[in-house]
């Protein structure tokens, strides 16, 4: 599309069963975002919609486990989110949520114009069922095997290993989510939508069309899956949270979360038009829109398998132009994680970094996991900050704005003539425009920022190469002349540097009095032969726009991370059900002592035998006790233990142990003596 009339950018509807973290961000919401001001800048028409995904599975069982109403957990983390994205700069046009009234009705009309058109397939078919719950086993209620990759823990609608869209009753192996238990099968009726129908058209539009020009990720899981066949999908479940089905004989069903939520973007739409008195037509249905859809790699099949069958079913929808996924962020080498609590979440971001937004989008943006799945680590992120935020566009601008205030107070010099140097750094500057627009518009974030960079890299060399700080001694026209370019630079960073770092662009152009005083840039103005800075403009104060990030800020990261990987360990250790119940008979049979141990020798030949001497207060006696990968003889000689005098005596490798010492095992699988007050001791550990 060549020049399109509009955009209509939509980023995926977060899940609201937890705040947004950095995989988000970096995935979705910072690249979507920096593309559309980036259009808003170039002067487009835009729309850039988004909202809360508030059904599905996952809130269903967040609510279930906090003993609370899905209502609550959607409202708590609508609202967290919401605030998140205001935060970070994220300038949606529109933020709805699917359980406003207007996408319900949306959804619904939808359903029920495909349902009219005979674009269902209406089927009683056996599905999985919970009998103890009492429900039918979808999505992520069930978990199995996933029957192409086999990876064990693979969800009812989609394994997130290697990306299938499965059913559940594809999953080898399954398991109720819920119980744990085995399901069983029970008939019950569904509208499907026969993907094979479409595949035609897919193939057509994907394969056949102009679609080559999407990324090698995306195109190539999506050839995969059109090549394996495609089969016929439920697009209705039996539910209580969801969106009622809206035909006769459905009572008790709800339409499929990735039913409803991409519709999302069309009610959220809608919900903008009606606000700012537009028509919401035309950015879904005038071919002259672009459409782009921001998700990340596990978003794939539904956004260009699922949805745009949908879109071509209904008729009178555009389809999207592109779907620029990105693959996942990993932090600190390992897989970022709601339910393990591996994650940087925004809100805590924000606490420990204030008004430092622009380097956690910055970071992100300069290792976007745009081709590859790619690692955030604390120590990258402080580079970032310090070796270029700081050390280059920092410093430049930190030095522009001093000397322009030393030198002139503040007032830029007048010219006088440039030097080759002074000429080819003004051609480059108008360079730069397209370049950073040709890498954006081909979605290529990463390279944008770091263009961006070398904008400010340019500026650094030319004043480190021109030196006014020297030359001010010989030459005061020169310095000027050298003066004025700088600024022109400083000045094309202010306007180029908004799609990417939008505060420090705020803060650069309040500090230059650029968009006041007369002074009005945009991004095309840069290419132009307009001077950025005329001579005579009043610039304001030096102001530090980034400052250096110590060791021991991240220090403190790490540190949490590590919190959150003990805690979570603790947490998963699985507490084992109570044994039978005993008399108090039975328990007084037990002879307890408290004991001290003397000698330790390590058991010759056996990795795990301790040979232990124990003054029990009775005797010295001889226990055996496996103890021994978990401490060396040093370490338990001169402990107090609790022992169990009077268990039978055992022969162990030719050595009786009349004995037993209690013990307990940490999460990370530790023996320690039983100390209840011990840290790494929590509720529930067997002692044995
Ligand atoms: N909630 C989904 C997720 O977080 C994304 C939904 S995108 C939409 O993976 F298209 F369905 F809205
Ligand atoms: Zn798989």
């Amino acid at each position: 599309m060549n020049h399109p009339k509009r955009y209509t950018i939509t980023a995926a509807l977060p899940y609201t069963n937890g705040p947004i973290h950095i995989g988000h961000l970096a995935g979705v919401y910072v690249p979507a975002d920096i593309y559309v001001r980036y259009l808003r800048l170039t002067g487009n028409d835009v729309a850039f919609i988004c909202g809360s995904d508030e059904h599905g599975v996952p809130i269903t069982i967040k609510a279930k486990k906090e003993g609370v109403s899905p209502q609550d957990i959607v409202d708590k983390y609508h609202a967290i989110i919401k605030k998140s994205f205001e935060d970070f700069g994220i300038t949606f046009d529109n933020y709805s949520r699917t359980s406003a009234k207007i996408h319900h009705d949306t959804a619904q009309e939808f359903f029920k114009t495909l349902y009219d058109k005979g674009e269902f397939i209406e089927e009683v078919t056996e599905q999985l069922y919970d009998e103890e719950a009492n429900q039918f086993l979808a999505d992520r209620f069930v978990t199995g095997t996933c029957p192409k990759c086999g990876n064990e823990e693979a969800y009812g609608d989609q394994c997130e290993r290697c990306g299938s869209s499965l059913n559940a009753t594809d999953l080898i192996n399954p398991k109720s989510a819920i119980t744990g238990n085995v399901p069983t099968l029970k008939q019950t009726k569904h509208w499907f939508l026969p993907l094979d129908k479409h595949e035609a058209f897919l193939n057509e539009w994907i394969l056949k069309g102009h679609k080559k020009d999407w990324k090698p990720n995306v195109y190539g899981q999506v050839k995969s899956w059109i090549d394996d066949g495609l089969r016929p999908r439920a697009v209705t479940r039996d539910l209580d949270w969801g969106i009622p089905v809206p035909i006769e004989g459905a009572e008790g069903k709800v339409l499929y979360v990735w039913f409803d939520a991409p519709i999302g973007y069309i009610s959220s739409t809608k919900e903008w038009a009606e606000r700012v008195g537009k028509d919401w037509e035309p950015y879904w249905k005038d071919k002259d829109t672009k459409l782009v859809h921001f998700i990340g790699k596990d978003n794939i099949v539904f956004h260009c398998i699922i949805f745009p069958s949908m879109l071509k079913a209904e008729g009178s929808f555009i389809l999207p132009d592109n779907v620029p996924a990105n693959e996942f962020l990993n932090l600190e080498g390992n897989k970022l994680s709601t339910s393990k609590n591996w994650a940087v979440w925004l809100p805590d971001y924000l606490e420990d970094f204030p008004n430092q937004q622009d380097v956690l989008r910055y970071a992100l943006t300069a290792n976007a996991p745009e081709t590859k799945d790619n690692d955030f680590t604390w120590a990258d992120f402080q580079a970032r900050n310090n070796n270029e935020l700081v050390a280059i566009f920092g410093n430049f601008i930190n030095r522009v704005v001093v000397l322009t205030d030393k030198y002139y107070n503040g007032i830029v010099p007048a010219p006088s003539e440039f030097s080759q140097v002074d000429e080819e750094t003004l051609a480059s500057i108008k360079a730069y425009p397209e370049v950073i627009a040709s890498s954006i518009e081909r979605y290529r974030f990463r390279e944008a920022g770091q263009e961006l960079m070398n904008l400010a890299r340019l500026g650094n060399k030319y004043l480190a190469d021109e030196e006014p700080w020297k030359v001010i001694k010989q030459d005061e026209e020169r310095t000027k002349t050298i003066m004025f370019v700088a600024l022109q630079i400083a000045a094309a960073l202010a306007t180029l540097s908004e799609p990417f770092l939008p505060f420090t662009s705020d803060k650069l152009k309040a500090i230059l009095s650029v968009n006041s005083n007369g002074v009005e840039n945009d991004w095309k103005d840069i290419t132009s032969n307009k001077t950025l800075l005329p001579a005579g403009h009043n610039i304001g104060k030096a102001e530090l726009l980034f400052s250096k990030i110590e060791d021991d800020t991240i220090q403190k990261q790490l540190e949490k991370l590590e919190a959150s990987k003990k805690a979570n360990e603790a947490a998963n250790k699985k507490v084992e059900p109570q044994k039978d119940t005993i008399t108090y008979d039975d328990f007084s049979k037990l002879d307890l002592r408290v004991g001290t141990i003397l000698e330790a020798e390590k058991m010759p030949k056996a990795n795990k035998l301790l040979v232990l001497k124990v003054d029990t207060g009775i005797d010295v006696r001889t226990i055996v006790s496996g103890i021994a990968e978990s401490f060396t003889p040093e370490e338990v000689v001169g402990k107090k233990v609790t022992v169990l005098v009077n268990l039978a005596p055992r022969v162990l490798r030719g050595v009786e142990s009349q004995g037993m010492i209690l013990m307990t095992e940490t999460a990370d699988g530790k023996l320690v003596f039983v100390n209840p007050e011990d840290e790494n001791v929590s509720n529930g550990l067997h002692i044995s």
